[in-house]
């Protein structure tokens, strides 16, 4: 048994909770969260409603019910189930024995309690997952055991008193009766959307109510027997399938049985989790807490149609569904290195969201491809202007994320080219990359600032990464990014010089491009190595370390950032930010540069943003700081297991899986502590923590998975494909046959 928190561990690849108060709802049903890349199932038990923060989120829903957030909807719940016992539900009896588990390698989660019905015990046990084989259904199996003789009242139906964010979603929910089963079917608020969801089980005695259909169904335990039953809901909306009604009623028609689905469910977990099963030898809590993140990544991930990674993925409508640039710069690389189809069809949807962004462009005086902060289907931003509010005037703030973190555009085109250069995916490039990074340029060049007397371009006005400063010149992060695309633009559009498109740049624009690339303004390393991370960051308070800034606040609550938030004044930061740049971009600096940086933003970072950690651990892990990189990773890996960061903030829900992060786990394991990166070619300069005896790694190379064990010593191709690899370690080239090792030392 390895312990992960209280009341919290792990078997073998299963999380176990054994304490449950309705308290925890909000959090346990996103830590337990069941899902597939279409929908995800919030955590929580059958006899669960909209105060127990049920909620099943199903993508492609998006939907403005409060005139304010758009965000996926959460649907109407087959799988509800209650018993009663003397007009009573069985759940409000105090509850004995409760154990709840998530296998996180099947998906496949469970509860088990036990309660005492005036002498008699009652054990219930939940047995339900979301279908990764068919990704509409969602079946469960419920087992009552009884100590004596006992009539309760089995109840199962279709619930829509569910938990909502923001506004009532479903509209004219109308309930009826299907040929083996129940349906529900509803319009969204604002969208031309109709949801359908279907309940498969034996009807009974059918009860309608105004926000429900069930079946009431006599049941009869004899002492010590299990029974159970079955029960399948199936959910689609029109924008899946234009006749949903009758999609659902086929699919219920052919479903089989709960242990068949089981089972073609357990194999296609099998087939996902192929290429991300990363094993860490020596710390168990590690093996298991990277696991729970990455299953975590791999249900955020829509693979059925392009479509955005979540911020939140489908744990909570907090953030909307939406992909801000975590799709790109944290949840994109264990893609890139284990399943590249995955990351081109996130770049798929980058593409189709396209004119969104050139919409946004346009609409702000720009021209090009200004990519929304927050961006669901069509691309159009989806930031509010305003959604914080000053807690001691209750007084709105008007925050800019949807107009100065621009650094969104030039992150999508880092992906893009980082995406062609690594598989070399020359045709993506031809028939998509070059007009997102010629718009993405374009955008670029409309947004700079010539300053004649400086002789150069500045961008002003921006936010980076760092959100509690608004309204700075010359981010750094951005600067440099910015810069990267526009310079590789360039190289790629020599390279495809036969391609044809409007997009193209004209000739006077490809000059303007070419004197952009040379003279756009990248923040310098100063006399102490240091790069600044905006102008006139240097003269801002330096309060360190930056925890204490919190001492100023007058109410928990407060906003930190702009306008007059406690750090705005300071040199305390968000999140990571000249430190992002060295994540993303270690070629442009040497390690004496990262370590100064380092050293001097590291204390002034409030990692108030569940995107810093990792970031701070990859660094680190490159440049050999290893208790540094430790001490950062593990705090990445328990943000969710622990429930760390706060669920509100500035008045606003924040709460739910915290996806970006995640995902950039497994990241910081492969490129931080194995050391992989590409340039040209595989590079792997390993810096295990010592807590770690081996570290097994599945990379997807040449076409195919291979496999490497990584020890403080050698590094071992452990995979049975034919063929050799070539790596480079420590700048020195290897090639290695499959079940063949290399030894190497920490550079
Ligand atoms: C972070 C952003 C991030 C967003 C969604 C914010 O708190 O500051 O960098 O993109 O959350 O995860």
């Amino acid at each position: 048994m390895i312990q992960l928190g209280p009341h919290l561990t792990a078997e073998g690849t299963t999380l176990i909770k054994t304490h449950y108060t309705p308290k925890q709802a909000i959090n346990d049903g996103s830590l337990f969260l069941m899902g597939n890349g279409y929908l995800g199932m919030r955590g929580t038990f059958m006899e669960a409603k909209k105060d127990a923060y049920a909620g099943i989120i199903v993508s492609d829903t998006w939907d403005n019910a409060d005139g304010k957030w758009e965000e996926l909807s959460t649907v109407m719940n087959g799988l509800f189930a209650d018993i009663m016992w003397n007009d009573a539900s069985v759940f409000t009896r105090p509850w004995q024995d409760f154990k709840r588990t998530l296998d996180l390698k099947t998906g496949i989660a469970t509860r088990e309690v036990t309660l005492d019905l005036d002498g008699t015990q009652l054990t219930v046990k939940e047995e339900k997952f979301a279908s990764m084989a068919d990704r509409h259904t969602l079946p469960m199996k419920i087992t009552l055991t009884a100590s004596r003789a006992i009539d309760l009242t089995l109840i199962q139906g279709i619930d829509a008193d569910v938990w909502s964010l923001n506004g009532t979603h479903l509209k004219d929910v109308s309930f009826s009766e299907i040929p083996g089963g129940l349906a529900a079917e509803a319009t969204l608020s604002n969208a031309d959307t109709h949801v359908v969801v279907g309940m498969k089980a034996p009807l009974h005695t059918i009860v309608k109510k105004a926000h429900a259909i069930h079946s009431h169904r006599a049941v009869s335990l004899t002492p010590d027997t299990p029974v159970t039953f079955e029960q399948i809901m199936v959910v689609t909306s029109t924008n899946d399938h234009p006749n949903a009604s009758q999609f659902v009623q086929d699919t219920l028609h052919a479903c089989p049985s709960f242990d068949a689905l089981k089972e073609a469910s357990i194999q296609a977990w099998e087939t996902i989790w192929r290429p991300f099963n990363i094993t860490i030898e020596g710390a168990k809590d590690d093996h298991v807490a990277l696991m729970v993140n990455t299953y975590h990544a791999l249900i955020a991930t829509p693979r059925h149609k392009p479509l955005p990674i979540g911020a939140r993925g489908f744990s909570a409508q907090s953030y909307q569904g939406a992909a801000f640039w975590d799709q790109e710069i944290y949840n994109m690389p264990m893609y890139l290195y284990a399943e590249p189809e995955v990351a081109k069809n996130l770049l798929l949807y980058r593409y189709q969201t396209l004119s969104g962004a050139k919409e946004k462009a346009k609409k702000h005086g720009f021209e090009g491809a200004f990519y929304a902060w927050i961006s669901g289907k069509t691309g159009e931003e989806l930031c509010p202007d305003f959604f914080f509010k000053d807690v001691l005037s209750g007084r709105p703030i008007r925050n800019h994320f949807n107009l100065w973190q621009i650094h969104i555009s030039f992150d999508v085109g880092f992906a893009v080219l980082r995406y062609v250069e690594q598989h070399q995916d020359h045709e993506f490039m031809r028939d998509y990359g070059l007009e997102m990074l010629s718009e993405i340029s374009r955008f670029l060049a409309s947004r700079v600032a010539y300053i004649p007397h400086r002789e150069r371009y500045e961008i002003i006005r921006v936010q980076g990464p760092d959100e509690y400063h608004e309204n700075v010149d010359n981010n750094a992060f951005t600067n440099y990014q910015a810069h990267y695309v526009l310079k590789e633009t360039l190289r790629a559009l020599e390279q495809h010089r036969d391609v044809e498109g409007a997009f193209l740049p004209t000739a006077k624009e490809r000059t303007l491009w070419e004197d952009i690339a040379k003279r756009l303004y990248l923040p310098p390393v100063n006399a102490d190595g240091l790069i600044e991370q905006f102008d006139g960051y240097f003269d801002l308070e330096s309060i360190v370390p930056a925890e204490k800034v919190t001492e100023r606040l007058q109410d928990p609550e407060e906003y930190y950032g702009y306008p007059n938030g406690i750090t705005v004044f300071t040199q305390c930061l968000k999140q990571a930010d000249t430190i992002q740049l060295f994540s993303i971009h270690p070629e442009l600096f040497d390690e004496k540069v990262q370590k100064a940086n380092y050293a001097y933003y590291e204390p002034r970072t409030l990692h108030f943003s569940s995107l810093s950690p990792t970031t701070h651990a990859l660094v680190a892990a490159r440049l050999g700081l290893l208790d540094e990189a430790y001490k950062h990773m593990k705090k990445a890996l328990f943000i969710d297991l622990l429930n760390t960061n706060e669920a509100i903030s500035g008045g606003t829900f924040i709460g739910g899986m915290h996806t970006a992060n995640n995902g950039a786990s497994w990241a910081v394991v492969a490129e931080g502590f194995a050391g992989v990166a590409y340039d040209h070619g595989l590079v792997m300069n390993p810096h295990l923590p010592e807590a770690w005896e081996s570290l097994t790694l599945p990379l997807f190379l040449d076409g195919a998975l291979r496999t490497f064990k990584i020890t403080h010593t050698t590094i071992t191709r452990t995979d049975d494909t034919p063929g050799r690899v070539t790596i480079q370690i420590n700048q020195q080239t290897h090639h290695l046959e499959a079940q063949t090792s290399v030894p190497y030392t920490r550079s």
